[in-house]
């Protein structure tokens, strides 16, 4: 049945501009969208159609990197560094999840988070623990989220308690594989923690993984300098960090997400531009840990799929708002020390995590017909707000906006 919602409707398809359709309707069938409209066609009943009056509709976020145990860790130890704070917080709180009884008490509440703050898709690190693992694909199921899970290996360099050998950890991961393979909305994700946590021999297991059972992967690439410099020093035959997970099948051949990308050399620019990977921008969490700042509208300029994530724990914020406006920020700071880096639009930082980070599960992110109807639709109850623009609303929520801010939720025509 073909139903519509009216609204301000906003939403990119190339990161230069906004499109802006003033109180109109957004028709969709089942999970689809059909198109908008400025009237409704006249075969739509009135029954049919949900008026958010001037609220603004736009299409969801999906949040490209995030971890899920590390929700109850944020803002705590943010002035170590990555490795440090891996150390004294990160991998010690990964470790409790080894009970699934604490799953069950952390998971319900990062995943409502999720959905309040209208993450409705993500892809998201869990831990090294199966049975905690499959806690939080129930828990996405029945908040009817849409996500990619991936069990975290690692048999190297952390607390001994947290890892797991390469033949158990790969075991636990193809079984969770078979079980969830076939899920449409909740997938698995092959997810090497990062190269210094994992031996050869398991990066090699996992790249097979992925070929065989044509799964994408999700990892850590290059966020800090002690990282890039460990690295060399674990593999010195390697070209470069990202020649590590080459070696191993762990990249380009499905879709790859390598999240941060900071220190890279040319000829790994030069890679992720050929083999189309998604470099992940966390601007919070590189602000916390002081990693860098990615030189994000170099790499976009040069043609580069570059999306955005939250990064939660070391990123403090759950919402992509949020993530955007510190984007926007990050490359503000790149300019005033170097004035010929130019600073992210509004309308590009809004685009990376719709368009892009959309295109990472398909046809969503953007209100082009065919594709999903996936929708949040934001108003501003500040009764001194109400003369502005749509546009200036969305630049608002993008600032200043949170859960409250978020009226309705839908995931592929369902309102959630
Ligand atoms: N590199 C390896 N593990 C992690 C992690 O949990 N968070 C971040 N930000 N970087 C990592
Ligand atoms: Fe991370």
């Amino acid at each position: 049945m073909r139903k519509a919602i009216k609204g301000n409707i906003v939403y990119t398809e190339i990161k230069e501009e906004f499109i802006v359709y003033d109180d109109s309707y957004l028709v969709y069938e089942e999970d689809i969208i059909e198109g908008i409209y400025e009237e409704l066609p006249t075969d739509i009943s009135s029954d049919n159609v949900i008026d958010y009056g001037s609220a603004i509709i736009i299409p969801s976020f999906i949040d490209l990197h995030i971890h899920a145990p590390q929700y109850i860790q944020i803002g705590l130890g943010l002035n170590l560094g990555l490795i440090d704070w891996l150390n004294k917080y990160t991998f010690k709180l990964e470790k409790r999840f080894s009970d699934v009884s604490y799953g069950k008490r952390v998971y319900p509440h990062f995943v409502e988070s999720l959905y309040e703050h209208g993450s409705l898709r993500s892809c998201i690190f869990a831990t090294n623990h199966d049975a905690s693992t499959r806690v939080l694909m129930e828990e996405l199921k029945k908040k009817k989220l849409s996500a990619y899970v991936g069990i975290v290996n690692m048999d190297q360099n952390a607390p001994e308690d947290l890892l797991v050998d390469a033949e158990k950890s790969i075991k636990i991961t193809k079984e969770f594989i078979e079980d969830y393979q076939n899920n449409t909305k909740i997938k698995p994700i092959i997810t090497p923690r990062f190269v210094p946590s994992c031996t050869k021999k398991l990066m090699d297991a996992l790249g097979k993984l992925s070929m065989d059972y044509h799964l994408p992967v999700q990892t850590h690439l290059a966020e800090t300098k002690p990282e890039v410099k460990w690295v060399k020093s674990l593999f010195p035959d390697a070209k470069n960090y990202s020649d590590v997970y080459v070696r191993a099948d762990l990249y380009g051949h499905e879709k790859t997400i390598m999240a941060h990308g900071i220190y890279l050399e040319e000829e790994e620019i030069e890679l992720a531009k050929e083999k189309n990977t998604y470099l992940v921008h966390c601007p919070n969490s590189n602000m916390n840990l002081s990693s860098g700042i990615m030189e994000l509208t170099n790499l976009l300029d040069r043609g580069l799929v570059v999306g955005l994530g939250s990064d939660v724990g070391a990123g403090h914020e759950m919402g992509m708002n949020k993530t955007m406006s510190a984007a926007i920020q990050c490359s503000k700071i790149r300019h005033i020390i170097n004035d010929e880096e130019r600073i992210l639009l509004e309308s590009e930082a809004f685009y990376l995590a719709t368009n892009v980070n959309g295109s990472f599960f398909g046809n969503t992110g953007t209100f082009k017909s065919g594709y999903k109807m996936d929708v949040l639709v934001i108003k501003d109850d500040d009764p001194l707000m109400d003369t502005l623009t749509p546009l200036e609303q969305l630049q608002r929520f993008i600032y200043c906006g949170g859960p409250d801010s978020i009226v309705a939720r839908y995931l592929e025509g369902e309102f959630i």
